[in-house]
């Protein structure tokens, strides 16, 4: 799964972020499962650097979503999420980090996710005043909340649900280091629904007569506190919601 950021759809899709649009970017070059497999197979670093700097692996990534047209990338009218992990970079075979970038649209949400392996360490570097929140796990503390200035940063603990909004009318960027080369991402909200929909119905505590013909209806209920969110945000501001 490539798709890092699922944005929940909110702002016009023309309303994308990017002073940096207007410089000149060479894509990230893709490469073969055979390179993949010929590094990932490398006995020790050392020779896998020189496997790396011979086949001309680059050592550089470029977080631009211009660099990046088909992969790493989760896209929406909400923003743009750019994924560095060890199948879009290379060079993290191994090396336990990765990293993305978030491009938050004005009323952008990073709808509620959880990343399986990694702990996240996310830092706004354009725009502030974003909130994030995270949920640890059974029997631990109440949710935790932030709201984040420009190079204020939060950490979002390994299998913690977590989310990132910007309730704001100015678009925000934001940087995240992960400790797992293959972070992993498990959008909580569209994936619960992928369970039986009795089981699901249990989960939710509805009647337990729930079926295919009304899960859709169900599955609308689910994350009304940010939707909400979302709408208010963009009434604020003055935004027309997409008609997605
Ligand atoms: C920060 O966001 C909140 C909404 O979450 C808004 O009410 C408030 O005015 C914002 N503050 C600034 C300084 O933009
Ligand atoms: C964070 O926000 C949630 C939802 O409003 C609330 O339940 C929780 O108590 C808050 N956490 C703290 C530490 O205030």
């Amino acid at each position: 799964m490539l798709l890092y950021l699922t944005l929940l759809l909110t702002a016009s899709a023309s309303a994308i972020p990017l002073a940096s649009r207007a410089q000149p970017v060479t894509p990230n070059p893709t490469f073969s499962e055979e390179t993949f497999q010929k590094l990932l197979d490398a006995p020790t670093a050392a020779d896998r650097f020189t496997l790396i700097q011979s086949m001309g692996v680059p050592t550089k990534f470029d977080f631009n979503p211009d660099a990046n047209p088909n992969g790493g990338v989760g896209s929406g009218p909400g923003g743009i999420g750019i994924l560095a992990n060890q199948k879009t970079f290379l060079p993290l075979i191994g090396l336990g980090v990765a990293m993305s970038a978030g491009f938050l649209n004005p009323c952008g949400m990073n709808v509620p996710h959880t990343h399986s392996r990694a702990t996240e360490f996310l830092t706004i570097v354009e725009g502030g005043n974003v909130t994030t929140g995270f949920y640890m796990e059974n029997d631990g503390p109440p949710a935790f909340n932030n709201t984040l200035n420009k190079y204020q940063g939060a950490i979002l603990p390994m299998g913690s649900f977590h989310f990132e909004f910007n309730d704001n009318c100015e678009p925000a960027v934001f940087i995240a280091a992960f400790s797992h080369e293959d972070p992993g991402l498990s959008n909580i909200g569209a994936n619960l629904f992928k369970l039986r929909p009795d089981v699901v119905a249990a989960i939710l505590d509805y009647p337990t007569a729930v079926d295919a013909s009304n899960i859709n209806k169900l599955k609308h209920t689910l994350p009304p506190e940010f939707i909400d969110n979302v709408a208010s945000c963009l009434n604020r501001c003055g935004i027309k919601p997409s008609s997605s």
